[in-house]
């Protein structure tokens, strides 16, 4: 047998994608419950168009995403079924802390969650916690302007501490932020940043940037002080770039758009901003505001697993601008030739996974955790409601096959693979919910219509057979 005997099989999710209930149990708004379905929401991801409540006009899928909120006990009943090890999930931060900035947290949303921990132990699935996916609660971009402000690392580690003491012994395993550096590509939905005229960009993303190191820092102390046993990890939007050609300069260009995303990543899990990094703010004249004891924040405490998505690579070169461009991703990506795409125009490339796998496990020697990877393809029921997705379960397998290869003939330390959206859920990109990742078919389309009704697709037959076998049945 490839993987090991404790290998955990599961699924991820993430609170603002598939809760609905924004409104109930004493939450509040968050950032990503604002962000619209059309074409406003780009404009607004990215920090340059404010919208920070609904506004009339708009739809927004957030609102009942896939009403988790309350279809939970059938849902973590479906995931048991299939035979989840774990199941990554988020804690909505406004569920917890309505506004942010209160002293106390609102106990009707620490309830729900223990509530969920208590299901899952029932079903021997062990919970990987996201403290913090896509989410600032309204009131902090409002009020003190998102994660520019440092005072976020004041509120977010108290959040953090709150859970962590009130979840002790029910969750072991944390993440700290989700794909940390979406930040640089999508402000307010990795940061909760509006720009404003005149801002310095490039100033604001990174000094944010450093307040999330802190904070995840900060947290990741927390979290063994709490409970030793606790095991926290960072969070990368992965997919290593490709040059486009053997030009020296393509290569460089390729290590230069890896190291934008591997900044985040050295700093959380060697301790300290690599030189490439500080290098860079010098000479680009960012003027990032750090405090006396931020070196020694950092250094103290490393996270103790690296966790990263995974759907595609990139292929990138000095000079981009005379190549097609792949489409539907945010991170800007030359067409790969060699490579099929999705129905979104993201590149299937499985042996990148193996390939991505490798460079982090060279380059940090900490053991791995694949929390996202999936296909996001439009599903069509048949008559009964069926959804023979294949195509799903080739992607998956042929992803399976690759990080067994990391495994058995790299080496690599792999704690577990938790597949994207194992239940359809709003798309995060585009907020749209046909583009499904899911072993479960959800009954609701893009503008918000259906039944919310689960149907078990073919896959989830599959997986439960992939799971059973720990990897070794993949047809
Ligand atoms: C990751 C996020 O970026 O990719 C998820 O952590 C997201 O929240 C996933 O849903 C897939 O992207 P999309 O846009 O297809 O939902």
């Amino acid at each position: 047998m490839v993987l090991d005997k404790n290998f955990l099989w599961g699924g991820a999710t993430a609170a603002n994608q598939v809760e609905g209930g924004v409104l109930e149990g004493g939450r509040k708004l968050s950032n990503i419950d604002v962000l619209p379905f059309g074409e406003d929401r780009r404009a607004v991801s990215l920090g340059e168009m404010e919208m920070l409540e609904w506004k009339d006009g708009y739809y927004y899928p957030a609102k009942q995403a896939i009403d988790m909120y309350h279809q939970y006990l059938e849902d973590i009943k479906l995931f048991a079924e299939m035979g989840f090890k774990v199941y990554r999930m988020s804690l909505s931060w406004s569920r917890i802390f309505p506004n942010g900035d209160e002293e106390e947290p609102n106990e009707e949303g620490l309830l729900f969650y223990e509530a969920i921990f208590e299901e899952l132990k029932k079903h021997g699935i062990e919970p990987l916690v996201t403290i913090a996916h896509f989410d600032v609660p309204i009131h902090l971009i409002k009020e003190y302007g998102g994660w520019k402000n440092r005072r976020m690392i004041e509120f977010y580690t108290r959040y953090a501490e709150t859970v962590m003491q009130r979840y002790k012994g029910r969750v072991k395993y944390w993440l700290t932020i989700n794909e940390i550096n979406i930040l640089l590509h999508q402000p307010f939905v990795g940061g909760g940043i509006v720009f404003k005229e005149g801002d310095n960009k490039e100033e604001i993303k990174y000094q944010a940037a450093h307040h999330q190191l802190i904070a995840s820092a900060l947290a990741t102390k927390i979290a063994h002080e709490i409970d030793p046993d606790n095991k926290v990890g960072c969070m990368l939007a992965g997919g290593s770039h490709y040059p486009y050609t053997c030009r020296p300069e393509d290569y460089q260009e390729a290590i230069r758009r890896d190291r934008e995303g591997y900044f985040f990543i050295d700093v959380q899990a060697r301790g300290k901003y690599p030189n490439y990094a500080l290098k860079k703010l010098a000479r680009e004249g960012l003027n990032i505001h750090m405090e006396e004891q931020d070196k020694a924040i950092l250094a103290e405490s490393p996270v103790d697993f690296v966790t990263f998505s995974y759907y595609c690579s990139r292929t990138v070169s000095a000079h981009a601008e005379d190549y097609e461009q792949a489409t539907g991703n945010i991170f800007p990506s030359i067409k790969n030739e060699n490579l099929p795409s999705t129905e979104w125009g993201w590149q299937i490339d499985p042996l990148g996974l193996r390939n991505s796998l490798n460079q982090l496990y060279d380059r940090y020697q900490k053991p791995l955790f694949i929390v996202e990877n999936g296909l996001g393809a439009i599903d069509t029921p048949d008559e009964t409601g069926y959804v023979s997705d294949d195509y799903r379960i080739d992607y998956l397998k042929r992803h399976i096959e690759a990080f067994k290869d990391a495994v058995e003939i790299d080496g690599v330390e792999l704690l577990g693979y938790t597949t994207w959206g194992c239940i359809d859920l709003v798309a995060a990109s585009t907020g749209q919910m046909s583009k499904r990742y899911g072993f479960i078919y959800v009954d609701r389309d893009d503008e918000g219509n259906g039944s919310l009704k689960r149907t078990k697709k073919k896959s989830f037959e599959w997986y439960k057979q992939v799971i059973a076998s720990n990897g070794e049945m993949l047809e």
